[in-house]
């Protein structure tokens, strides 16, 4: 059976969901995109993609293509069209199909498309293996707080960390380590605090980090949010990244460095359960 996605108000088989080639997400990267993550059929830290959503449209002055209970509902309809008990829901906004200029155009109508992806999160096999980080430069432009759809370093990055048989890159700047190629990066020290960059211009603000820096500090654990580098990171007694696609995922090795022993470490583990316990609670 086909997926069904969800294209500018048509629900449609996959295959047939189709946009403009004059569509400025695929002439300049012109959108914005959120990943929210689907547990026992329900959306997670839903509320927190939403308000990102209209921060990164904000940024860019991309008006809004549907109201927040219509976006609701389509992601609802959605989930429950496909069948999807756990996985992704993926949606995109760009500002819509125009004449190529690359100054906004007048009078175009945003676009929104949608689509649902299976995935086993809740026990994913890699987070009791824990999963290989390998480093690169972070090339990216200087509003990576913008969840914009111009991926192509971090498609560099996260390809380049695959053939050095890794499954995620951390982008180092000045000796620093920003985020993950599509995660928030962490490492959790000797004397157990929880390190991890604070929100600027120079990382996303993710969600899943909202969620487990609260979740960590209602629990008396000690976080800290500054940059850490990358000596730090493999001294550290524990390393993980967060996003919605992985929820909190040990990090065991970095560029070929065993972190704590190459196991992943008991912070982490608890960090996860408690996560995805708070998860399936509040999800809607
Ligand atoms: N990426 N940093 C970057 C660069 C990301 O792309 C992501 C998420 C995160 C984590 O944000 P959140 O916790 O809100 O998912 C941090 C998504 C999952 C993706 O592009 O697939």
């Amino acid at each position: 059976m086909s997926r069904i996605a969800y294209v500018n108000g048509d629900f449609t088989p996959l295959e047939d969901a189709k946009v403009s080639i004059q569509d400025r997400g695929f002439l300049f990267a012109d959108g914005v995109y959120e990943v929210t993550a689907v547990i026992d059929k329900r959306l997670v830290d839903y509320d927190g993609h939403v308000r990102r959503l209209h921060r990164s449209m904000g940024e860019l002055k991309i008006a809004a293509p549907v109201s927040d209970d219509e976006l609701l509902a389509l992601h609802r309809e959605l989930v429950a069209r496909n069948n999807l008990t756990e996985g992704l829901a993926y949606l995109q906004v760009t500002r819509g199909a125009a004449d190529r200029d690359f100054t906004f155009p007048d009078g175009a109508t945003p676009s929104l498309v949608m689509f649902t992806q299976a995935k086993t999160l809740c026990e994913a096999p890699a987070a009791t293996t824990g999963i290989k980080v390998a480093t690169v430069p972070d090339i990216r432009w200087q509003r990576r707080d913008i969840k914009s759809v111009a991926l192509l370093a971090q498609v560099l990055a996260k390809q380049a960390a695959a053939e050095a048989g890794c499954q995620e890159a951390w982008m180092i700047e000045d000796g620093h380590v920003t985020e993950g190629g599509s995660s928030n990066a962490y490492i959790v020290t000797e004397d157990d605090r929880i390190i991890t960059r604070p929100v600027s211009n120079a990382i996303l603000s993710g969600i899943t980090r909202a969620s487990v820096l609260r979740l960590a500090r209602e629990r008396g654990l000690e976080v800290e949010e500054r940059a850490f580098t990358l000596d730090e990171a493999l001294a550290a007694q524990e390393a993980f990244v967060t996003a919605a696609s992985t929820f909190v995922m040990p990090v065991v090795e970095v560029d070929g460095h065993k972190i704590g022993g190459g196991q992943p470490g008991p912070a982490v583990r608890r960090l996860r359960e408690i996560y995805i316990d708070a998860a399936r609670e509040t999800a809607i």
